[in-house]
C-alpha cells in the first residue's frame, strides 16, 4: 500500500488529495494541518471550504483510505510521497513586500520533513511557487536530514479552479510533473505518474524538467488573467462608444486562434492566485534584470485595480454623483461563484470605495458568512476600520432582503442564485427606492427586461 501525505489542508491540499483517495483506494492519504479548526471542520459534516461534489468524495472515503490530522510528524514518517499544499502568500513586509512569494510556509514544512522523515521520501512541491523554489527545498532537505536517507523532488503544480476543482480534478486538461534530468529524479517521477495515469489519461500527464514546470503554473496564471485584464480594457472602449463588450467577445472568441472562454468582462478578477502570481512574475522578472519584461505583467494587475475603481466611480455618477446614506445592495462577496472564498474578492475594493463614500452597503452572498464579510473588510491595508463596518455595513440573509429600500443593486459576483430565471426581479423593484438601478459587474442579467420593469440598468462593457 502507497502512503501519502499532504501538509496543507486547504483549497488545494484538501480537494486534489480526497481525489487521489477516491480515484486510488489502495493508496492511504493522510492530509495535515497545524490548523486544529481546519482539520477539526474537514473531520465534521461542516467542510471549511465549499465545492461542487467534494462532500460526496469526501464522506465516501474518509476513515477508509482518507484521513486528516493535526499529527504532522507521524504522517511525514508513514509517507512514501510527500505533498506540499501550503500557502505561498504575497510577503507583506521586506524584501520583495507587496510582490515576492512568502515562501516562509514551504521553509517550515520543508525543515519538519527533514527532521522527521526516518525513510526515504518523494517531495512533491504542490504550492504555486517561483521558479527555482525546488532547489532552496532540496538544499534544506539534504543539508538537514541523514546519510542514509534520500529526497527526490518533483514539482506537480497544481490547474485546478475553484468552483470546478472536482471536475478539474478528475478530467484535468493536464497534469505537469517536473522532475531533475537524473536517473533518480525520472524514477521519483514514475512514482507519481503511476498515480495519476490510474484515471487520467497517460497523454495529459505531461513529464518536463523542474524548473519549466514551476514556470509553467506561474505562467499559466498570467496568461489567463491577461485575457481577463485585456477584455475589461475593452470594455471601457465599449462604453465610450457605443459597441457591446458581449459582441466584441463573441467576435474575437470565434477566431479558433483566440478561442471563447476567459473573455468575459467583469468588474475585475479575484481569487487568492492570479494578483500573487502575477506579481511574482513581476518579482521574478526584475531580479533577472528584465525591468521591460515586469512593467508588461505589472499592467496586467494595473488594469484589473483600474476596472474596480472605474466600475466603482460609474455607480458614484450616475447615483446623481453622491452615494452619501444611500443602500446599496450588494450581491456577491465571493471573488467568483459556486466557492465561499473571498480572497482578492472585487467586492471588498468595490466596499471600501462606497464606505468611503457614506454608502450603507446591504451584502448577500449564498455561501460567505457574515463573519468572514466582516474579517475582510476590516484587514489591513483595505482602507476601512471595524467602525466603519459597523455603521456602513449589514449583511443579509437573503437578496430580496439586501434589495429591500436600496437605492441601487449591484452583481458583483456571477451566482446562478442571481440570474434572470432565478430571482423575481418585479418584487425586487417594487421594494427598492425610485428610480431603482442596477448595476451589472458580471454581464449576467438581461438589461431590456430589466428596463420594461422600470430599473435604470448600467452593465460592464455597455452604454446603455
Ligand atoms: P490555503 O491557505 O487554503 O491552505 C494552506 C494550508 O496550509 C493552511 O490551512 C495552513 O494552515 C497550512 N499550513 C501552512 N504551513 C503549514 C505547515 N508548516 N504545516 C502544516 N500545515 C501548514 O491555501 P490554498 O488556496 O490551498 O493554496 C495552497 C497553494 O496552492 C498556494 O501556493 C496557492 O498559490 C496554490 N494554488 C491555489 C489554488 C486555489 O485555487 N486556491 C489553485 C492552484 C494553486
Amino acid at each position: 500500500m502507497v502512503n501519502i501525505c499532504c501538509i496543507g489542508a486547504g483549497y488545494v491540499g484538501g480537494p486534489s488529495s480526497a481525489v487521489i483517495a477516491y480515484q486510488c483506494h489502495d493508496v492511504n492519504v493522510t492530509i495535515v494541518d497545524l490548523n486544529q479548526a481546519r482539520i477539526d471542520a474537514w473531520n465534521s459534516d461542516n467542510l471549511p471550504i465549499y465545492e461542487p461534489g467534494l462532500e460526496e468524495i469526501v464522506f465516501s472515503r474518509r476513515g477508509k483510505n482518507l484521513f486528516f490530522s493535526t499529527d504532522v510528524d507521524q504522517a511525514i514518517i508513514d509517507a512514501d510521497l510527500i505533498f506540499v499544499s501550503v500557502n505561498t502568500p504575497t510577503k507583506k513586509s521586506g524584501m520583495g513586500a507587496g510582490m515576492a512569494a512568502d515562501l516562509a510556509y514551504i521553509e517550515t514544512a520543508t525543515r519538519r520533513i527533514a527532521q522527521v522523515a526516518t525513510t526515504s521520501k518523494v517531495v512533491i512541491e504542490k504550492s504555486t511557487v517561483p521558479c527555482r523554489t525546488a532547489q532552496s527545498m532540496r538544499t534544506i532537505l539534504e543539508a538537514n536530514s541523514n546519510k542514509d536517507i534520500r529526497f527526490d523532488i518533483l514539482s506537480n503544480p497544481e490547474f485546478l479552479a475553484e468552483g470546478t476543482a472536482i471536475s478539474d480534478l478528475t478530467k484535468p486538461d493536464r497534469v505537469l510533473i517536473g522532475c531533475l534530468q537524473t536517473p533518480e529524479g525520472f524514477a521519483a517521477q514514475k512514482k507519481l505518474v503511476d498515480i495519476y495515469t490510474r484515471w487520467i489519461p497517460q497523454e495529459r500527464v505531461i513529464t518536463m524538467n523542474l524548473w519549466s514546470s514551476e514556470l509553467s503554473k506561474l505562467a499559466a496564471n498570467a496568461l489567463l488573467a491577461q485575457r481577463i485584464s485585456s477584455i475589461n480594457a475593452l470594455s471601457a472602449i465599449c462604453e465610450a462608444t457605443g459597441a457591446d463588450v458581449d459582441e466584441v467577445a463573441y467576435a474575437c472568441g470565434t477566431d479558433s486562434r483566440i478561442g471563447p472562454k476567459f473573455l468575459k468582462a467583469s468588474v475585475g478578477f479575484g481569487g487568492s492566485c492570479f494578483q500573487k502570481d502575477i506579481l511574482n512574475l513581476v518579482y521574478l522578472s526584475e531580479q533577472l534584470f528584465l525591468p521591460e519584461v515586469a512593467a508588461y505583467w505589472k499592467s496586467v494587475v494595473t488594469m484589473n485595480e483600474y476596472q474596480k475603481m472605474r466600475f466603482t466611480h460609474r455607480i458614484v455618477r450616475t447615483l446623481f454623483n453622491t452615494v452619501t446614506h444611500k443602500r446599496i445592495a450588494l450581491l456577491g462577496f465571493a471573488f467568483k461563484k459556486d466557492t465561499g472564498d473571498t480572497r482578492e474578492s472585487a467586492a471588498i475594493t468595490l466596499c471600501s470605495y462606497l464606505i468611503q463614500e457614506h454608502a450603507r452597503i446591504a451584502i448577500y452572498d449564498p455561501k460567505v458568512s457574515a463573519k468572514q464579510i466582516k474579517m475582510d473588510l476590516t484587514e489591513p491595508g483595505v482602507g476601512t476600520n471595524e467602525a466603519d463596518v459597523d455603521k456602513h455595513v449589514q449583511v443579509c440573509e437573503s437578496a430580496y432582503e439586501a434589495c429591500a429600500g436600496a437605492d441601487a443593486l449591484v452583481i458583483c459576483t456571477e451566482w446562478d442564485e442571481f440570474k434572470m430565471n432565478q430571482l423575481d426581479y418585479q418584487k425586487i423593484f417594487d421594494s427598492m427606492q425610485k428610480p431603482a438601478f442596477i448595476f451589472d459587474g458580471r454581464l449576467i442579467l438581461d438589461g431590456p427586461k430589466l428596463r420594461e420593469i422600470g430599473f435604470r440598468v448600467e452593465t460592464i462593457g455597455k452604454s446603455v
